[in-house]
């Protein structure tokens, strides 16, 4: 299978600077990939490359395997960039039907009615794109990306600007866009709780160069030092203590009132632990691997260079 979105070692030079230090990352069909750095880090230069609007300086970028100079490449996405390129004295279907005519993008009967339906705006539908919040017009911008039906959509920062309630409908329609209708989502933000609840991989961006990619999960994991977290009901008795610290697979480092710290090694689950706990009849009320928080990590990665 390809992968959806391939970036190789991709330069980008613009004015005088080397915005784009030789980035390479890999998005797989069906990940909500977030592309998260701070202002200035080059997410909107990586896009725009991704689209093909902008030519690397040197290194590859292909979308499903193809090429992203290709026109193949470019059908199979759709985009919402920072300004969202609405009409704003046009109604919502007004907007759709325009960008179908322009774009000479097939429109099906029914599918604009659809897909205003599928983002939430089949009731404002005749009403003004001009009338609408931030938040709709950015649902509005989503759905004019998916009219071709893409497979894979690119978004940068979609929820920048949205109020609380809007990033939430915003984030609950990129859920249903990847697990319901089977497409990729690549977008852009800075907003780490944001990428914490949807996204699967992950890729961090600074200054031109990617400090931390990989599956989310994955990278809380190893961040969070492996620890595993045991609550029990009871204290723990002396003697049980010096038994567990006498077996060197577990790692015991902590004992407080009715906590336990362990740093296992490799292949030695959580699950292994309680039952070896729970067979020595111990009453476990919690047990947990602890993970690093993405904001951790981020602000791990982030000091480690001054500020610009
Ligand atoms: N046309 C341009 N000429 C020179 N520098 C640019 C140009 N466009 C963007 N930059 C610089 O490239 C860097 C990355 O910009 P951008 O990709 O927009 O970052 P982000 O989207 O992460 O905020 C910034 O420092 C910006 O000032
Ligand atoms: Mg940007």
């Amino acid at each position: 299978m390809n992968s959806a979105i391939s970036l190789e070692n991709v330069r980008k030079t613009l004015g005088s600077r080397e915005v784009l230090k030789g980035i390479s990352f890999t998005v797989d069909q069906g990940d909500i990939f977030g592309y998260l750095g701070p202002n200035g880090a080059g997410k909107t230069t990586s896009i725009r490359v991704i689209l093909g609007l902008l030519e690397a300086s040197s290194g590859t970028a292909s979308i499903l395997g193809e090429d992203v100079s290709q026109d193949e490449a470019r059908k199979k996405v759709g985009f919402v960039l920072e300004a969202d390129g609405l009409y704003d004295n046009m109604t919502a279907e007004e907007n759709l039907e325009y960008y179908f005519r322009i774009y000479g993008v097939p429109e099906p009967r029914g599918r604009i009615e659809r897909v205003l339906d599928s983002v939430g705006l089949g009731d404002r539908a005749k009403d003004k794109a001009g009338t609408y919040s931030k938040g709709m017009r950015q649902r509005l911008a989503l759905a004019r990306a998916m009219a071709h039906s893409p497979e894979v959509l690119i978004l940068d920062e979609p929820t920048a600007g949205v109020d609380p309630g809007g990033q939430i409908e915003i984030r609950q329609l990129l859920l249903n866009i990847a697990h319901e209708e089977g497409k990729t989502i690549f977008f852009s933000s800075h907003n780490l709780d944001e990428v914490e609840r949807i996204c699967n991989r992950i890729a961090l961006i600074d200054r031109g160069e990617i400090k931390l990619y990989g599956e989310l999960e994955k990278l809380q994991r190893e961040m969070g030092k492996g620890e595993v977290i045991i609550d029990t009901s009871e204290a723990i008795a002396e003697s049980l203590f010096a038994e567990l610290k006498s077996m060197p697979h577990l790692g015991l480092r902590e004992k407080k009132e009715r906590t336990l710290v362990f740093i296992p090694q490799e292949g030695v689950e959580v699950s292994d632990i309680v039952s070896l706990l729970s067979g020595r009849g111990v009453k476990i009320e919690g047990a947990k691997r602890k993970e690093a928080s993405l904001e951790e990590m981020y602000t791990a990665i982030l000091k480690e260079v001054e500020p610009s």
